[in-house]
């Protein structure tokens, strides 16, 4: 604890140059929470009469704990909002979509009007196939604009996607489309990362591997030249079924509570965990935090690096700055790559205002030396944001610095998978404070508590917890009630976010990190259930027990400990063949950086492995209680 100690003691504050903290949309902050706090359905139904809906809603909030349905009775379409609006209300002609692919000059740029009408022929692409309202559309694209046409179209009919995130490996793809019941699978020949493809189509084959409910699988080929050959039986080209569609596909009209998405994050325990978003609420959530915390105006540019494959690409890629009208960046480049000046590049480049990144890279940024950035114009930004994991205060104060010219606000935003939203930053205009996330936005109440849900004293430990529902609120766990119920019911009736944190004096919130079994590898969250059961999937291994451990550079590495079956002699051979085993099958971002070999692995008598003794032991910690540790 020394150490938070004394990083909650050294509280440095910083004031945004005034002419970035006027006019905000927000206004004041403590006016803007006092309204919230005075009338929350008042506050959420402001918000929501901001878009469009064919029918309003009769009540705003039924909350039956744990169980929200927000917008009672109203219905719409989110893509009207993403769409449909901009095209009547002026923005036609404005530029939605700029992708920025690997190589000079490789971009393609959609108005509203176009990306309407390839929404549309792909929806009605997607309805020839007959995929309709409930139907589950599985995408695992690489980030290309079709990524986000997918999303939509599926959206317009009221087809339920589950996108996968372009990095997972069979194993994962496969556990997603059958959970989710996926009716057609989109994919592409390949990815390009760092000068070089890589196929995607072959990973999707064996993930359809007894997946009973699959029909179609639509294929992009990107490779015109010599394209790979479809299997005419299951897969479908992708641009032939767009140019099979018509441009005019009206909205399915949606109710409120009607399922949007699922999206799958890792669990504590086991499988994947089919988050479950619903229109309504979500696109009330997407559309306020994306315009009230990036201060979003008409002339922004826009750019959140996240993949849409992530919750960030979903809320902050694709619904909230399409339903504001704004013009998104969208690139499948890599910060190194040409160079170390990538993205400085295309921030000058496009004139980039509001810049939404992840710690990860900004501690690779760090890394790769100011001389990167410096080189390049950044004159545009206007705003900084951080997302995925604590943003530390060494890797704050660089980003404000040499990126914000020592004068930009950063909104560094807590929220998760299951959120949906922006729960916690530091609106633009308050000061910030280096490490601290800042304060529930105003819509919200987090809190930082005991195992009670009693509010926890100012500058102690406790886990972060949300007090009231809110719109963008999860509303189940894909069939498995019990696991939804455990975010209400495990301390007092409040919504426990598994994050442990601390508050301050002023209420402002630093989260410390995960409590529970989650290992957050370059924002990424990682389950170690899922890397020891990827591990003992292999013909060697007996038992695998996988900790997190601190990186400078990516928050956390993965180190497993692997016992292995009768046989099987550890060797430095082995260790490369369970990493490559564990690439195959979960994805490159789950690989163990290291690999121990043990004789036993530390149980409790009930037989449970205590990773925490491992870690203890790891990092030359003591490891606390061990009253339940077997001999
Ligand atoms: C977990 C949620 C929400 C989009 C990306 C991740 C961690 C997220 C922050 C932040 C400290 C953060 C938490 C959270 N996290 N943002 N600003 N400061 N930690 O979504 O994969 O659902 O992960 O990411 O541990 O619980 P996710």
């Amino acid at each position: 604890m020394a150490e938070e100690q004394h990083l909650i003691t050294d509280q440095r504050r910083y004031y945004p140059d005034a002419e970035a903290a006027r006019d905000t949309w927000i206004g004041d902050y403590a006016t803007a929470y006092e309204e919230y706090r005075n009338s929350p359905d008042k506050f959420w139904e402001g918000i929501a009469n901001d878009l469009h809906w064919t029918r309003k809603w009769d009540r705003v909030l039924e909350w039956n704990n744990p169980d929200a349905r927000w917008f009672i009775g109203a219905k719409g379409n989110i893509t009207y909002n993403c769409l449909d609006r901009n095209v009547f209300n002026g923005r036609r002609n404005k530029v939605a979509l700029i992708w920025k692919g690997e190589g000079e000059e490789n971009e393609r740029i959609y108005t509203y009007r176009q990306l309407h009408a390839a929404v549309c022929k792909f929806a009605n692409g997607l309805k020839s196939l007959g995929v309709g309202k409930g139907d589950r559309v599985c995408i695992y694209l690489p980030m290309v604009p079709e990524q986000v046409i997918a999303m939509l179209a599926c959206a317009r009919i009221g087809a339920v996607h589950t996108v996968v995130f372009g990095g997972f490996g069979s194993a994962a793809i496969h556990a997603r489309i059958v959970g989710s019941g996926a009716k057609v699978v989109v994919t592409a020949d390949h990815s390009v990362r760092r000068g070089k493809t890589i196929p995607l189509k072959h990973l999707v084959e064996e993930a359809i591997i007894d997946a009973p409910t699959v029909e179609y699988v639509v294929v992009l080929r990107r490779e015109t030249e010599h394209p790979i050959e479809l299997h005419r039986e299951m897969e479908v080209d992708f641009d032939e079924l767009m140019a099979s569609g018509s441009r005019r596909c009206p909205c399915e009209e949606m109710d409120a509570e009607d399922p949007l998405f699922i999206l799958y994050t890792s669990g504590s325990t086991g499988a994947p965990k089919g988050i479950v978003h619903t229109f309504g609420g979500y696109m009330v959530g997407a559309y306020y935090t994306t315009k009230y915390v990036f201060d979003v105006k008409e002339q922004d540019t826009y750019w959140c690096s996240a993949d849409p494959g992530w919750i960030t690409g979903h809320t902050y890629v694709v619904y909230g700055p399409l339903m504001l009208g704004t013009t998104v960046l969208v690139s499948e480049t890599t910060p190194d790559y040409p160079d170390a000046g990538n993205y400085w590049d295309m921030i000058e480049e496009y004139g980039v205002n509001i810049f939404y990144t992840a710690p990860t890279a900004i501690r690779m940024f760090i890394k790769m030396g100011d001389e990167w950035p410096d080189r390049y114009d950044l004159s545009s930004l206007r705003v900084l944001g951080s997302v995925g994991e604590p943003l530390n205060p060494e890797a704050w104060e660089w980003f404000y610095r040499v990126i914000g010219n020592s004068k930009l606000p950063i909104v560094d935003t807590w929220w998760q998978t299951e959120t949906g939203m922006h729960m916690v930053t530091t609106m633009i205009g308050e000061p910030m404070k280096p490490g601290f996330a800042g304060k529930s936005i105003p819509g919200v109440v987090v809190d930082v508590v005991n195992g009670e849900g009693e509010p926890a004293p100012p500058g102690t430990v406790g886990f972060l917890a949300v007090r009231e529902p809110w719109p963008a609120m999860m509303r189940t766990v894909l069939d498995n009630r019990e696991l939804y119920e455990k975010y209400w019911n495990t301390i007092g009736n409040i919504y426990k976010a598994g994050d442990l944190a601390i508050k301050d004096e002023d209420g402002y919130i630093m989260v410390i990190g995960r409590s529970d079994d989650l290992i957050i590898v370059s924002g990424h969250n990682i389950g170690t259930a899922e890397v020891e059961s990827a591990l003992v999937s292999h013909k060697a291994v007996a038992e695998a027990a996988v900790i997190g451990k601190p990186d400078p550079l990516k928050g956390n590495i993965i180190k497993a400990f692997v016992t292995l079956k009768v046989g099987h002699e550890p060797s430095e051979r082995l260790k490369k063949e369970l990493i490559y085993h564990v690439r195959i099958t979960l994805g490159p971002i789950a690989m163990p950086s290291e690999i121990e070999f043990a004789d036993t692995l530390p149980k409790t008598r009930s037989g449970k492995i205590m990773r925490r003794v491992l870690k203890a032991r790891e990092l030359g910690m003591d490891p606390g209680d061990l009253s339940t540790l077997e001999e």
